[in-house]
């Protein structure tokens, strides 16, 4: 880590409004020798675009991201060797990002503050060992950019009269330009980046260009994305074209309402020559785009184009994939891929496309085991997790609802306390590092996590009531139960305290198992203590006769996965789990906290066929609805869109948000049969369980040690066909119903197994 710095933050003299640029040239020292490298250190209190000599400095967008600003802002390090010459112009744009930005749905802006600065160090390396630092300091001027407004929630308005790349030319001076303050920071903020930069990942072309019913022109990119439009367009000078985006229609027009306060437009005022419009300080949630003043309007944007979606997202490597021989399952799979794309912008997100864009702690609780297996997500969650412990560091131990915490600094709904540690969401502290040491097995995750883990599970043992159960206090439960009405989302089936102490008797019991992994055997025992007397509460209190209070299927989910039932009480669970699924007419009754665990208890108390049931079923809700209704992405309600085509009135209703996606997570393990044994994949269970009406599924993932492959096949409804990839420096257990487990080497091994296809379970969709 870079600790003393000669750059400093600096801003605009003048607020320009927009998005200010800043300018500082300097001339290469001779003597020397060649330079053998440059490296430009960037950050900034709002967000930066750098240029060295006219070229953009990297890729990366968006940058710093969004940290716990208060206590560390991150700066990207770039080689940018190639770029310097014997006089060097070092360009910042900035934008208001999450710094100055809007944020939230109260309307607020500028939570951290109102004033825009800029950091930039360039290291230059000669042969002699030499190294010239040159950075933002008063030498620097300031001056408008063609960027007239920006927001991540509102837009970003660009004139292209104003368009003029003189100022990262060599001894550009002009007027307008004014010098710059240098802000009194001591820089201790700046901490390298742990997760990857954002970047674009892909660009898409419409797919349909029309009139809407009231003659409105739309375009449809075919798949809900987040990022931007590219917008190439030729018209009048001082022509203005008007963007406005929006994940789905309603009534034939722009479905803006799920949107709520983000007006999610971007305004263009045309050149009169051929423009590029491309506005990085904003993103979108979209798959259509209402288009206003375009030259020669539907027809021709029709005929000669001019928008491509720039789909924009943290840099992470896929990893995981899966495919069966059932198209829904794999579009539920896709729209889950997209789903987190979306929602990795930086920070693991609820949504990204209305007015809330939050780092929702419980969302990615949820999330995180299927998120590991997806991508590579560990530096992604590594560097998010610095943040959590940070604000929780700041609150007395409360992990936050949202990472970073701008909720502690708004006027939010009466319905939201105060931070307070809560069920599932404050748990995010221990679940989600104990999915990052299961999919990638680095024991330092833990040890990094471990203060803040025990902070929290500490604070929450403290909340306990004297009977031992977690009954009291603020909790969101089983939110947005599908039984629930659209603006009751707290008013689940499941009752919030038996919900709470079950997630508090997970939180418990896996800190514990962590702490043995670190040899921590005091805290191994106390929480292994805790989760004892967790488990003894929650039978005493909340099951009677094997029924868990509630009667639900989400307290039964959890129970069972959790394993705080007593043994002679599992299998009545599963049996009255397996019965309530049926009731249901196999249509999901789970929401946040009991979706991504459903699956797993069915199967795990031999109800396989009823899980498949669940995860086949297409009528509403369920998770393949939303495929059969054309969804793309994975929906915040299980009826975002209503079976009728009109948009859930509820006032949380995306069209894209990950949670209900954690399914994939058992799809992975179960179906497709791939698992981790031990943390990391050194070992690893391949136990397909087919069924469904499935006649295949093919399972593969990069592990840290090699690629693994699973594919199974039924073949003529009586033999099971199994293709394996195993790779170097693991091995693996193979575990097939009716036969003997099988330690398998690193290699590739092929294996027959005589097979009963169950009748009871129809292929739909194949
Ligand atoms: C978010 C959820 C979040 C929830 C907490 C919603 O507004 O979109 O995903 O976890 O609030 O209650």
């Amino acid at each position: 880590m870079m600790t003393s710095w000669h750059a400093r933050l600096v801003s605009s003299d003048v607020d320009f409004g927009g998005a200010p640029l800043l300018r500082g040239e300097f001339l290469l020292e001779e003597g020397h020798g060649e330079v053998l490298s440059a490296t430009l250190f960037v950050s900034a209190l709002g967000v930066v675009e750098a240029w060295v000599n006219g070229k953009k400095a990297s890729e990366d967008l968006l940058t710093p991201g969004w940290s716990a600003y208060e206590w560390r802002v991150r700066y990207a390090e770039l080689d940018v060797t190639a770029l310097v010459g014997p006089t060097t112009v070092l360009g910042l744009a900035l934008g208001n990002g999450w710094y100055r930005g809007r944020l939230t749905w109260t309307g607020a802006s500028a939570l951290y503050g109102d004033e825009l600065a800029g950091f930039a160090e360039l290291r230059v390396r000669f042969a002699d060992g030499h190294v010239q630092v040159f950075g933002t300091d008063s030498s620097w001027s300031a001056g408008a950019s063609a960027t007239t407004s920006n927001d991540l929630y509102d837009g970003q308005d660009i004139d292209a009269r104003k368009y003029d790349d003189g100022w990262l030319a060599p001894g550009f001076a002009s007027p307008e330009w004014v010098g710059v303050l240098v802000l009194d920071d001591d820089l201790s903020r700046l901490e390298p980046y742990v997760g990857p930069p954002v970047r674009k990942q892909m660009e898409l072309e419409p797919v349909r260009v029309w009139e809407s019913p009231s003659g409105r022109v739309l375009v449809d990119f075919g798949q809900n994305v987040v990022g931007w439009v590219r917008t190439e367009v030729v018209g009048q000078e001082g022509a203005v074209v008007t963007l406005r985006h929006a994940e789905v229609l309603d009534h034939g027009e722009l479905g803006t309402r799920p949107l709520r306060t983000a007006e999610a437009t971007d305004r263009f005022t045309l050149s009169g020559r051929a423009d590029v419009f491309e506005p990085s300080f904003t993103f979108h949630g979209f798959q259509y785009v209402e288009v206003a003043g375009w030259p020669g309007g539907a027809g021709a944007l029709q005929s000669h184009g001019g928008l491509t979606a720039v789909v924009v997202s943290s840099e992470l490597r896929r990893t995981g994939r899966f495919e069966t021989s059932n198209r829904l399952v794999n579009k539920l799979h896709e729209n889950t891929v997209w789903g987190m794309r979306g929602n990795f912008v930086d920070v693991p997100t609820d949504c990204p496309q209305r007015d809330e864009r939050l780092g929702w702690t419980g969302d990615i609780a949820a999330f995180a085991p299927s998120a590991c297996f997806l991508f590579d997500s560990q530096g992604f969650l590594r560097d998010w997790l610095r943040d959590l412990t940070l604000e929780q560091q700041h609150q007395d131990g409360i992990v936050p609802f949202v990472v970073p915490d701008v909720l502690k600094y708004v006027n939010h709904s009466a319905e939201l306390p105060d931070p307070v540690t809560t069920a599932l969401w404050s748990d995010a502290a221990v679940w989600v590092p104990w999915a990052l040491w299961q999919a990638y097995g680095d024991r330092r995750v833990l040890e990094e996590a471990f203060p803040s883990m025990l902070s929290h599970a500490r604070r929450l043992g403290q909340l306990l009531s004297p009977n031992g159960l977690w009954d009291t206090g603020f909790q969101f439960g089983d939110w947005l139960d599908p039984d629930a009405a659209p603006e009751q989302p707290a008013e689940a089936k499941a009752d919030r305290h038996v919900v709470a102490t079950l997630c508090a008797y997970r939180t418990a019991d896996l800190l514990a198992r962590i702490a043995q992994v670190l040899g921590d055997a005091s805290a191994a025992a106390e929480f292994g203590a805790m989760a004892d007397g967790l488990r003894a509460a929650f039978n005493e209190h909340y099951v009677q006769g094997g029924v868990v209070k509630s009667d639900c299927t989400t307290v039964y989910a959890l129970a069972i996965v959790f394993g705080i039932l007593n043994q002679a009480d599992v299998e009545f669970a599963g049996d009255r789990l397996a019965g309530l699924v049926e009731a249901a007419g196999h249509r999901i009754s789970t929401r946040f906290a009991g979706t991504p665990f459903v699956t797993d208890a069915l199967t795990a108390t031999g109800h396989l066929d009823t899980a498949y049931l669940l995860l086949l079923q297409t009528e509403c809700p369920s998770w393949l609805y939303s495929v059969t209704k054309g969804a793309t992405t994975i929906w915040e309600r299980w009826d975002s869109m209503l079976p009728d085509g009109t948009i859930n009135p509820g006032d949380m209703t995306s069209f894209n948000h990950y949670a209900l996606g954690a399914v994939v997570d058992w799809l992975h393990r179960c179906v497709g049969g791939l698992a981790p044994l031990e943390p990391g994949y050194r070992r690893i269970l391949v136990a397909p369980q087919p069924g469904g009406g499935l006649t295949w599924a093919k399972t593969t993932l990069e592990t840290l040690h090699g690629l693994v492959c699973v594919r199974w096949e039924v073949i003529r409804e009586d033999e099971l066909h199994l293709v394996l990839v195993i790779p170097a420096g693991t091995e693996a257990v193979l575990r097939v119903p009716g036969a003997a487990d099988e330690v398998l080497a690193a290699g590739a091994h092929e294996r027959r197994f005589p097979w009963k296809s169950k009748a009871s379970v129809l292929a739909v969709g194949v």
